[in-house]
């Protein structure tokens, strides 16, 4: 079983095709950050009111650091437990992807921050601001909830392994990062940071695929184990996102708490519910809030994503693109 403990080294006979799919598609959506031109969003950057610039140093600064730590659970929780070669296929793919990522809002936070000490500062974010803090707090305790599990021997370790799991998809990659990213969208929708847009486009769709990876993880396990989802593991997991849902709003409150116009605390709450909710009904537990989604700039995402990235491939590479790739998801 794919939580049984070892080293499976075996590719032949496959047993989980759908995994190495995923690897393969993932390295037909290659991109890198120089491909993303930035220093055009600086006259944009000048012109922007004192919140909006506000928000915009807080949103870098969680971006900071938000892909390294996922990137430090792949390695220390996920590679070591989901044991099959072509999942950890997958995994090695999606470690590159993090630090493109993490590369990414390097480059980002260098430009956007030409000053030495405020750039220090935004890094450091992480220390002493405390929205950001809280989440990444969040993030450390489930990384160390299992930190010390060596082996999925029993029951009770692989439910822990399962919440640490649902925790980086449906609550960090799957509502800290939509969060971040529908302030994005917001700023595009009314023509600013194109660059910006650009590259969270492309880490966009990354985050969607890792999310359903692990999803897809959890939907095999469920196959193989089906003791294991019990009730109480769905009280845990909607806890842990009523928990994300409040550290993503505390977060929201700090950036634009005073509200603009078409974003505030109210509108993002709107949309964390919105997510929230899409997050169990795709783990089939009961939705939470029943809130309908506030931003029509999140749902026309996937679409101008989508062709934003075959126009570039096919005029930048003409690298062929073979298959079909879509999205699950609906923002
Ligand atoms: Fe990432
Ligand atoms: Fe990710």
């Amino acid at each position: 079983m794919l939580l049984d403990p070892g080293m499976d080294l075996t590719l032949r006979p496959m047993r989980y095709p759908d995994f190495y799919e995923r690897f393969r598609a993932a390295i037909r959506n290659t991109w890198t950050v120089e491909e993303v031109e930035l220093h055009s969003d600086l006259a944009d950057l000048a012109r922007m009111t004192p919140q909006e610039r506000h928000l915009i140093n807080r949103l870098v600064a969680f971006f900071a650091t938000g892909d390294s730590i996922v990137a430090n659970n792949l390695v220390l929780n996920l590679y070591q437990h989901v044991n099959a070669p072509e999942a950890r296929l997958y995994l090695s793919r999606q470690l590159f992807e993090e630090a493109v990522h993490v590369q990414f809002y390097l480059t980002l936070l260098d430009t956007y921050l030409p000053d030495p000490d405020e750039r220090v500062k935004a890094f450091a974010a992480i220390q002493h601001i405390p929205s950001i803090r809280d989440k990444a707090e969040f993030c450390f305790r489930w990384i160390d909830s299992i930190g010390s599990l060596q082996r999925l021997e029993t029951a009770a370790e692989r439910r822990q392994f399962l919440l640490n799991l649902i925790c980086f998809a449906a609550c960090i990659e799957g509502l800290f990062f939509y969060g971040a990213f529908a302030y994005v969208y917001w700023f595009r929708s009314r023509g600013l940071l194109g660059g910006l847009a650009t590259g969270t486009n492309w880490v966009f769709r990354d985050e969607s695929m890792h999310m359903e990876f692990a999803f897809s993880v959890v939907d095999t396990v469920r196959a193989e184990e089906p003791e294991l989802f019990d009730d109480e593991l769905g009280k845990q997991v909607t806890a842990m996102l009523e928990e994300a849902v409040a550290a993503e709003l505390a977060f929201a409150e700090d950036l634009c708490g005073e509200g603009m116009p078409g974003m505030g605390v109210e509108q993002m709450r709107q949309y964390l519910e919105y997510v929230a909710d899409q997050r169990l009904a795709r783990l089939g537990l009961p939705q939470r809030y029943g809130s309908a989604n506030p931003f029509a700039f999140m749902e026309l995402q996937d679409v101008q994503e989508l062709a934003n990235f075959f126009e570039r491939r096919v005029s930048a590479y003409q690298v062929a693109v073979e298959g079909n790739v879509s999205f699950d998801e609906t923002f």
